[in-house]
């Protein structure tokens, strides 16, 4: 296995078509499914936006895994943060160390950038038991995750 590691931007707009056709292949096993691809205009902004972070595994010319994260601006104390948004790791590459790989990439980005707190909504008990491992620790009280999604046009 021979990992490398990119940070998508300009012009890797395949790489992101592939893992959003693919996006099952990096979920649990009874979630996620084929995703519809960004619009090229979208997929354009979202890999030049320099506050979007994802970062993908490869084993030489497979794509095995990847991690998103935002910058959150904060009113307050340094200013900001990051939210890990999305991590996944390919189903046939698990436990070989890539989602800490990738883990290791966000934290040298932050450690360069003087950002010191990351923040993860973990939905499942594997992945706490792999941000657990990696230094994450769960608050309490625990908030409530609420989403409200508007009807347009
Ligand atoms: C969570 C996930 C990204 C971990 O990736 P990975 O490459 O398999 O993780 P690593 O091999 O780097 O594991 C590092 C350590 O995390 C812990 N860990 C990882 N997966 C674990 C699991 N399924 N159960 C318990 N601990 C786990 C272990 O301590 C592991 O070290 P070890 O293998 O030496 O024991 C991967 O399982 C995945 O893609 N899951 C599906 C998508 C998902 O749930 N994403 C997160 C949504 S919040």
């Amino acid at each position: 296995m021979a990992i490398s590691i990119k940070r998508l931007g300009a012009g890797d707009e395949a790489i992101l078509e592939f893992l959003a056709l693919h996006d099952a292949e990096f979920d649990l096993g009874d979630c996620g499914a084929p995703q519809t691809p960004l619009e090229p205009e979208k997929a354009k902004r979202f890999l030049e936006h320099s506050d979007v972070l994802l970062w993908v595994a490869f084993d030489e010319d497979k794509t095995v895994g990847f991690l998103q994260c935002n910058v959150v601006f904060l009113r307050s104390s340094n200013g900001q943060e990051l939210v890990l948004y999305e991590i996944g790791v390919h189903r046939g590459w698990r436990r070989q160390g890539i989602g800490r790989v990738l883990l290791n990439q966000m934290e040298t980005w932050m450690r360069e950038n003087k950002v010191d707190t990351v923040w993860v909504l973990a939905d499942n008990q594997e992945a706490a038991e792999f941000y657990r491992s990696s230094g994450f620790e769960a608050e309490h009280p625990q908030p409530v995750y609420m989403l409200c999604e508007l009807k347009l046009g």
